[in-house]
């Protein structure tokens, strides 16, 4: 009886492992365990057994009893868990997430400052990337030995063809062809031979233009404060620091307040407590002569501000070359 036992055991083993599906599991149990089973048959013969021997094969027989069912029901789970994922539908697993995108923090902080100029009552305007020597330098009154022209800097196509190196031609292009007053910022790709950790051969600027009869410096300078306090704080100070562009008279440059050490001097300010953002000054008359306009009472301004800068003194990124990479560790911060 005892082998009969081992035989059975043995076939189980091999029929459980053709099993494919539960119905065959079923099928199993019913030829083991059902009333007329295998196991259940010879468990009916227990009575012919030599009284002494019946513990023992009784013992036998219950372990494989036991053996057989936990077997069954580890393959039944085990089953029906791949049904589950292969042929049906389980609605009680969690939903596939997509993966959002996020606007790039440099498009983040230019929309602010658009934001805040159009408040301001200024219009949104565009030039070519691609320029002529005449509006990126001539017309700025860029004379042809000027050093902003040298090779270095400037990527030229031909002798008069070239990446613009600042937003400051849509200046020429908007006063050559509209009507007086003009109150527009023009945000865009400059590029410039150029690559450090404060400089990438493209980055984005924000030019300013307001021309109109009796507009003076103080003008220039409400605007200006008005886009310091909006995009870095109502507290942190600035100043205009006379400076030198061949298109403006007077120049200047504004600084703000370095964040890092309040002003008393650090490493990141080079000791002077400010950091420089922009340019600006009002326009030269030069400059109208070279677009046309002849009203001697239009006066006006404008200004040039890097966004990267900005971006980086916001947000005290060290490097300007991170906003580039395109490292998610890096863009998701601002998501
Ligand atoms: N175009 C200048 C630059 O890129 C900035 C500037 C713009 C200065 C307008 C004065 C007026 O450095």
């Amino acid at each position: 009886m005892e082998s009969q036992l081992d035989a059975i055991r043995r076939s189980f083993d091999q029929e459980l492992g053709q099993a494919r599906n539960t119905e065959h599991l079923e099928k199993l149990r019913i030829k083991y365990l059902g009333r007329k089973g295998r196991l259940t048959s010879l468990l009916r013969q227990m009575g012919k057994l030599e009284p002494r021997e019946r513990p023992r094969i009784g013992k036998i027989s219950n372990e494989l009893k036991v053996y057989i069912d936990s077997r069954l029901q580890a393959a039944g789970a085990i089953l029906s868990e791949d049904k589950k994922t292969s042929a049906g539908l389980d609605v009680t697993l969690p939903g596939r997430a997509f993966r959002r995108g996020s606007i790039h923090i440099i498009n983040q902080v230019l929309a602010e400052i658009e934001d805040m100029f159009v408040d301001l009552g200024f219009s949104v305007v565009n030039g070519p990337e691609v320029e002529d020597d005449y509006h990126n330098f001539e017309a700025l009154n860029i004379p042809p030995y000027h050093p902003a022209r040298d090779m270095q800097a400037t990527f030229y196509f031909s002798e008069s063809t070239l990446l613009r190196t600042h937003t400051s031609p849509v200046q020429i292009r908007i006063m050559e062809n509209s009507q007086l007053p003009i109150r527009v910022i023009a945000p865009g790709k400059v590029y410039r031979s150029d690559s450090d950790v404060s400089h990438t051969p493209m980055f984005h600027q924000v030019e300013g233009l307001w021309v109109e009869s009796g507009i003076n410096f103080s003008h220039l300078k409400g605007v200006l404060e008005a886009f310091v306090h909006t995009i870095f704080g109502p507290d942190v100070p600035l100043r205009f620091r006379p400076s030198y562009f061949p298109f403006t008279e007077p120049s200047a440059e504004v600084d703000i307040g370095c964040f890092i050490c309040g002003g008393k001097g650090c490493r990141v300010c080079g000791n002077t407590g400010w950091l420089e953002i922009l340019g600006c000054g009002m326009v030269d008359p030069a400059v109208y002569e070279y677009v046309g306009i002849k009203d001697e009472s239009v006066t006006g301004f404008a200004f040039g501000l890097g966004v990267e800068r900005v971006a980086m003194l916001k947000y005290a990124v060290d490097d300007i070359r991170l906003f580039f990479d395109n490292d998610l560790r890096f863009l998701k911060q601002f998501s």
